[in-house]
């Protein structure tokens, strides 16, 4: 499973792009926003930073905005990924992005019938939102469950980008569903390092190897 950072904020990018272990990007205007600077311009440094695919997500609602402002944001690098909105016009601009070769995650998908509908607008990846799902009362994994099958009964290509994870079981369990990718927020990266038997073992192993005396070097 491909591990994108859910963050527009470079400084924690740069920090935990150094693990070697950051697939892709993704933001939306919600991160930009916290950002607190111009798209363009974040969306351009972090494409310069990173190898992988960066969503970059519209802010138009109408469809020949969307196509506009989707051709604008795939100029900045060709690792651009055009976000749409899961909407009729989000998809009929998901498949004009497509026929033009250009790469799209359609977000903001809450159930299997917008999945589908994005899988055959020739979306490349379709972000499915765990945790406003659970939020809600709602078993948000189940979708990415659903949707693993669905893709897999008709080979649809469209890439499964789990998102709206809020801690690491739902990363495991998105991966345990079989999703293609998962996107982060930076906590929930740091925290999938985290085990506090880890810690304890190399406790007592930095112990017992001081009571050696030994160096390897
Ligand atoms: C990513 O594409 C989504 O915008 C993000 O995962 C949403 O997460 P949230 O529901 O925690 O805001």
């Amino acid at each position: 499973m491909l591990i994108f950072a859910d963050t527009a904020d470079t400084a924690l990018l740069a920090e935990l792009n150094e693990t070697g272990l950051i697939d892709g990007v993704t933001t939306n205007p919600t991160l930009i926003a916290k950002s607190g600077r111009n798209i363009l311009e974040v969306t351009r440094e972090i494409c310069a930073m990173i190898d992988g695919p960066v969503s970059a997500e519209v802010a138009a609602t109408e469809f020949e905005q969307m196509v506009a402002e989707g051709e604008k944001l795939a100029k900045i690098a060709d690792n651009v990924v055009i976000k749409v909105p899961l909407t009729v016009d989000g998809l009929k601009a998901t498949r004009v992005f497509s026929d033009q070769g250009l790469m799209t995650n359609v977000t903001l998908c809450f159930s299997v019938t917008q999945a589908l509908l994005a899988a055959k607008a020739g979306a490349t990846f379709v972000s499915p939102f765990v945790g406003r799902l659970d939020d809600r009362g709602e078993d948000g994994m189940q979708l990415i469950r659903d949707i693993r099958t669905v893709f897999d009964n008709y080979e649809f290509e469209t890439a499964i980008l789990a998102a709206s994870l809020r801690n690491t079981t739902h990363v495991a369990q998105a991966a345990i569903a079989g999703a293609d990718c998962a996107t982060l927020p930076p906590a929930v990266i740091k925290a999938m390092f985290q085990h506090d038997l880890t810690d304890k073992g190399l406790e007592t192993f930095l112990a017992d190897w001081a009571s050696t005396g030994q160096s390897i070097l």
